[in-house]
């Protein structure tokens, strides 16, 4: 459990308002965006801005106004057109969500970006950050746009021990903003904020004595602002491939077997897993689509004409026994996918049929069982995800 971040009275947000903006009027940066209130310059800038440097994307941001100076132009554009006036940029996709958002608006609202935060939000390419700096800086809204330069400024002054890597902390940073938010500026201060994480509270070595809230971040009370944010490694999660066997009796049972004492999902039950390599994996797939293609959708054979399947080959050596004679349905029936804490699986889920004339013994580790009889057995995750698959198809 994280501590609970500290809490201001009236005062500290009052004077943490003032600092800032005050600091933000001596110190703002100039930039052609920060000329007027436009809602649609505002919105070009911030889209060019998101994975692009101010410097960059100054002589851009000129020229698309040039060749586009209103929305309308921006829908009706030609598309070599668009793709010439971001032509450098990269990202392409950002203009092409911009255009069909300038149709939108030209549809819908009049040609023009609506003033709702949850219309600017519907609206394609534009997030929570993007719509909250539109409705804050052009339309005077207390709407929190937070971005990393935010979550940075934030965590330190509050000592906010979330995760900033997590989408779900986004939400606790967004509460703070619109605790503290100026209602009389909130463009204003939304922009400070973004100054002050670009240049002075910086991710490493933050200009401490310079920094306008330097009294007020709770980190450098307590001597830790470089302990802030808070960043987890993303865990690596290693895939593992397998085909998952379903294999039925006559009597309509199916093959099950424990897993072994120890590692992961130890002591329960599955059909037979049998573990492969990404290209096996990979070829076999394709393999299956291809048939799938011709038969679109899969289905449960109640019996099968003979011949060669690719899981023959994998299931012999799977075996210790090497009769077990099995009829593979050549169609698959489908994929399940499941993530662990370190490795996510993935299974191709093969249907298969024991021949009546089978000989075969089973080891201590298997045992033929009747769905019926499923309950009595711990299926883990994976598993009851194999036979939902077979109980979906059979009740088609
Ligand atoms: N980065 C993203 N939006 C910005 C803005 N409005 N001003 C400065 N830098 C920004």
């Amino acid at each position: 459990m994280n501590n609970q971040p500290i809490e201001w009275n009236q005062e500290q947000v009052k004077e943490m308002q003032d600092k800032l903006l005050a600091w933000y009027d001596q110190e703002k940066r100039l930039l052609p965006w920060r000329e007027n209130k436009d809602p649609y310059r505002i919105w070009v800038s911030e889209i060019m801005l998101q994975q692009t440097q101010v410097i960059t994307v100054i002589p851009y941001f000129h020229r698309f106004l040039e060749w586009f100076p209103t929305i309308k132009d921006l829908a009706e554009a030609p598309e070599d057109k668009l793709l010439k006036a971001w032509e450098g940029l990269g990202y392409y996709s950002r203009v092409r969500n911009m255009q069909h958002a300038a149709q939108t608006m030209v549809e819908k609202f009049n040609g023009e970006m609506p003033r709702d935060i949850k219309d600017i939000l519907s609206l394609k390419g534009i997030g929570p950050y993007t719509a909250g700096a539109i409705a804050s800086i052009a339309f005077d809204l207390p709407e929190p746009a937070v971005d990393g330069n935010v979550m940075r400024v934030y965590s330190r002054l509050f000592c906010i021990e979330d995760d900033i890597a997590d989408p779900k902390s986004r939400k606790i940073f967004e509460q703070k903003v619109r605790e503290t938010i100026s209602q009389e500026r909130p463009g204003d201060f939304n922009q400070a904020l973004m100054d002050l994480g670009a240049t002075i509270c910086t991710p490493t070595s933050p200009k401490i004595e310079i920094d306008p809230l330097k009294d007020l971040y709770e980190a450098h009370k307590q001597g830790r602002m470089e302990d802030f944010p808070v960043k987890k490694k993303k865990i690596k999660t290693v895939p593992l491939y397998y085909v998952g066997l379903a294999i039925k009796n006559e009597l309509g049972e199916y093959l099950l077997e424990k897993r072994p004492a120890d590692g992961l999902l130890a002591n329960m039950w599955t059909y037979p897993l049998i573990e492969t390599d990404k290209k096996n994996y990979t070829a076999m797939e394709k393999e299956w689509q291809a048939y799938l293609e011709d038969n679109k959708e899969p289905t449960l054979f109640d019996f099968v004409a003979e011949g060669y399947s690719p899981i023959d080959d994998l299931f012999i050596e799977h075996l210790e026994q090497k009769n077990l004679d099995v009829v593979w349905q050549k169609q698959p029936l489908g994929e399940v996918k499941h993530v662990f804490s370190h490795r996510r699986w993935h299974i191709l889920l093969a249907h298969g049929f024991l021949k009546t004339d089978s000989d075969i013994k089973l080891s201590e580790k298997q045992e033929w069982v009747h769905p019926d009889n499923f309950d009595s057995y711990v299926f883990p995750k994976p598993q009851q995800k194999m036979v939902s698959i077979l109980e979906d198809l059979r009740n088609k």
